[in-house]
């Protein structure tokens, strides 16, 4: 299709229909729709329409009733899958096995797309620093390399090489930018962030992003120093489009133009088209500033013709390369034969049980002996629903804990233990279960039917320990003396100190979707032995939020019998478990850390290698992480930052050699002039189990 001779037989009313997108906040009931607004090309796309049938009726409405029969783009929330439910993708980051991720959204692009989804709002790219912010299990953690691979690995997952074929989407890098740093970890507040910072930590993923070809990005609620993001002409047009050389659409979130007036931003709905438009904003989510008064601002040449063609042929540009006006309707039949298929199943396990972490395993209680009799105690354990977590897919069954554990013939006695609903605890009928086995698994945090979401949007706390009566539960269980392995679920790192001294053994993960139960069973019956490694630091307490490991090192580092050193008073220092932690069934030992010289140039790649050997006694994958510190810079440096990991198995006994690359190009930080500088000097160089530990060496910089 030649867009550009079909954008010059647009009139004004169907070139703003195209910058107007039509959400389920809108109307209650397909039966709303103005049938007539889609006939006279007045809407250029939906969002969440998850009947086919439904969608190819509006599709039709619009390509065959109206003038030039442009069609509809369908968009959604793929966010950890469409039929099949993977884990939240914070849980998945936690393989660190990009590549997993990159299968997982091609499946979810692959069922999507059968379904008559063309477009997904992921990946979520917001570098998540804060426990207390909900969006948390969205993302892929608080570092901006490790982020940066999945950002990269979702895209290209989603998209492919060709985004017209039937089992790919167009996938949206969202929300730009800065919307996890809200003050309080509170979703939509104001964001004050320095633009050293901006660039340093929150920008590399949407430029890992750009780079594998995005087709949208999505712009964020919150207001940015000041300025909204959806009117902020700074961010959109000079950094997004002029700098980081974006050329797909923008699209602001849902109802986030229309808010522009409400921030106190604008005067009335007029100002505020005006300012979004100016900005940079295509096309506006589930609002009708542009509806309404586009025309008349194009009319009076106060939004020129040029932006608004501009932002038009971004959105056809974006049908086209999505083959919609060679195939714009969904094949039903395709769409029904959708289901759980043994590809998708396997996955959905393999991932899932890459995705649980192994916090703790005293005496090696873990794994079970399938002989032993377990009490499985919780509500969190037979809950479907709270095993696919937020933004599911269109299916909500999953396999629970309990289910699995019972299909597979373990000697299993069930107590829900709370209701997160009512805020009950049935401690008796626990305790009869506990005293009638061996061994105690306690499933507990954040679950979905406690006032809705325990996290997800707008689902942020300001205590991030597990609910009070999961709590009280966890004490008189650990007065019966048995042994007891807690498995805790959470959209965020949690403040798990309680929890860590009452029980045995850990395991965390955030949901884990269809397959939760099964993969459980094979971490607890040791199938598969954990190989998860924490992507958020975990703090001891609430108020050491925001808490991340690659903050600067202050002029007072925490000391705790040092009075004027910068620690609290009422909190241990550091993390309960840092960023990239997380143990296996057996151990590793590093040896033997070298470089491959002393001095580099910024055009040098440095090689880092270590060899890593399995001391215990079963088969064992490890991520070895890598990171470096720069010693001495004209702004501070961080204590430690994250530049390379690689995953790798070793069976008992086995020494392997891994090494890991790390252009010297990738060291460097914004100055206060707001270069990009690898600066001369000194570099010290990390590799181990995680943030806190490893072999150190060091290296120069020329
Ligand atoms: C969220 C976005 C999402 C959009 C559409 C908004 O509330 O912030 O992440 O893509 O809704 O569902």
């Amino acid at each position: 299709m030649d867009v550009k001779k079909l954008l010059s037989r647009m009139t004004l009313d169907e070139k703003i229909g195209q910058l107007v997108q039509f959400g389920p906040s809108i109307y209650k009931n397909f039966e709303e729709i103005r049938w007539d607004t889609l006939r006279n090309g007045e809407i250029g796309s939906f969002i969440r329409v998850r009947d086919p049938k439904m969608g190819n009726k509006l599709q039709k409405c619009a390509v065959e009733e109206s003038r030039l029969g442009i069609p509809l783009v369908f968009a959604d929330d793929i966010i950890h899958g469409y039929y099949t439910n993977f884990p939240v993708p914070a849980a998945e980051a936690c393989s660190w096995e990009p590549e997993l991720a990159e299968r997982t959204a091609a499946l979810a692009a692959k069922e999507a797309r059968a379904s008559g989804i063309q477009w997904t709002y992921a990946p979520m790219v917001d570098l998540a620093r804060d426990a207390r912010w909900g969006r948390n299990s969205e993302g892929a953690g608080e570092d901006p390399y490790l982020l940066s691979c999945f950002a990269k690995a979702r895209v290209k997952g989603f998209q492919g090489d060709d985004i017209s074929a039937p089992d790919k989407v167009a996938a949206c890098a969202k929300h730009f930018v800065g919307y996890s740093a809200c003050i309080g970890g509170r979703d939509y507040n104001s964001v004050e962030m320095s633009e050293q910072t901006l660039y340093d930590m929150f920008l590399p993923p949407f430029f890992a992003a750009i780079d594998a070809g995005v087709a949208t990005v999505m712009s964020a609620f919150h207001d940015f120093n000041g300025v909204p993001c959806a009117g902020n002409k700074w961010l959109m047009t000079d950094v997004l489009r002029n700098e980081m050389k974006f050329d797909g659409v923008l699209i602001s979130d849902a109802g986030a133009v229309g808010q522009l007036q409400t921030h106190g931003y604008t005067e009335d709905e007029k100002d505020t088209a005006k300012k979004a438009m100016d900005a940079g904003t295509d096309i506006e989510m589930a609002s009708f500033t542009y509806t309404h008064h586009l025309k008349e601002l194009v009319n009076a040449g106060d939004i020129s013709i040029e932006r608004l063609d501009e932002a038009v042929l971004r959105v056809l540009e974006l049908k086209n390369r999505l083959g919609l006006f060679e195939n714009p309707y969904a094949d039903t039949d395709m769409a029904n034969s959708i289901g759980a298929t043994e590809e998708s199943l396997a996955l959905a396990r393999e991932c899932a049980r890459k995705s649980i972490v192994l916090l703790k395993n005293k005496n090696n209680i873990l794994p079970i002996n399938k002989k032993s009799k377990i009490a499985v105690i919780g509500a969190l354990a037979g809950n479907e629903d709270d095993m696919n977590d937020v933004w599911s897919g269109k299916t909500k069954n999953a396999v629970t804990i309990y289910a699995a554990l019972k299909a597979d013939n373990y000697k299993v006695r069930y107590a829900k233990g709370y209701d997160l609903k009512t805020d009950e605890v049935f401690v008796e009928e626990a305790l009869k279960a506990a005293r009638e086995c061996e061994i105690i698994l306690f499933v507990a945090g954040e679950g979905i039917n406690y006032q809705g979401y325990m996290s997800g949007e707008a689902r942020n706390r300001s205590d991030i320990k597990i609910p009070k009566i999961q709590q009280e539960l966890l004490t008189e269980l650990k007065k019966t003396g048995k042994p007891i392995i807690a498995y805790i679920f959470s959209g965020r790192p949690l403040a798990l100190r309680n929890v860590d001294e009452a029980v045995d053994a850990m395991l965390w993960s955030g949901g884990l979707g269809t397959e939760t139960g099964n993969a459980v069973m094979d971490i607890l019956s040791g199938d598969y032995n954990p190989s998860a490694k924490l992507v958020w630091t975990f703090p001891t307490s609430s108020g050491q939020s925001p808490y991340f490991y690659n903050h600067n090192n202050t002029g007072k580092p925490p000391i705790r019998e040092i009075w004027y050193s910068s620690k609290y008073i009422d909190a241990p220092i550091g993390a309960q478990y840092p960023f990239g932690y997380g143990l296996s069934y057996t151990s590793f030992k590093y040896d033997n850390l070298r470089i491959s010289g002393a001095k580099f140039t910024v055009d040098d790649v440095l090689e880092a290698s270590v060899d890593i050997t399995n001391t215990g006694e079963v088969f064992g994958e490890e991520t070895a992480e890598l990171y470096v510190r720069d010693v001495v810079g004209s702004r501070v440096r961080p204590v430690r930052e994250l530049k390379g990991f690689k995953k790798t198995g070793l069976y008992p006994g086995e020494t392997k050699t891994v090494t890991i690359d790390v252009p010297v190009k990738n060291l460097g930080f914004h100055n206060a002039d707001m270069e990009y500088v690898v600066e001369p000097g000194k570099f010290l160089l990390y590799i181990g189990p995680d943030s806190e530990s490893g072999l150190k060496t060091e290296f120069f910089v020329k």
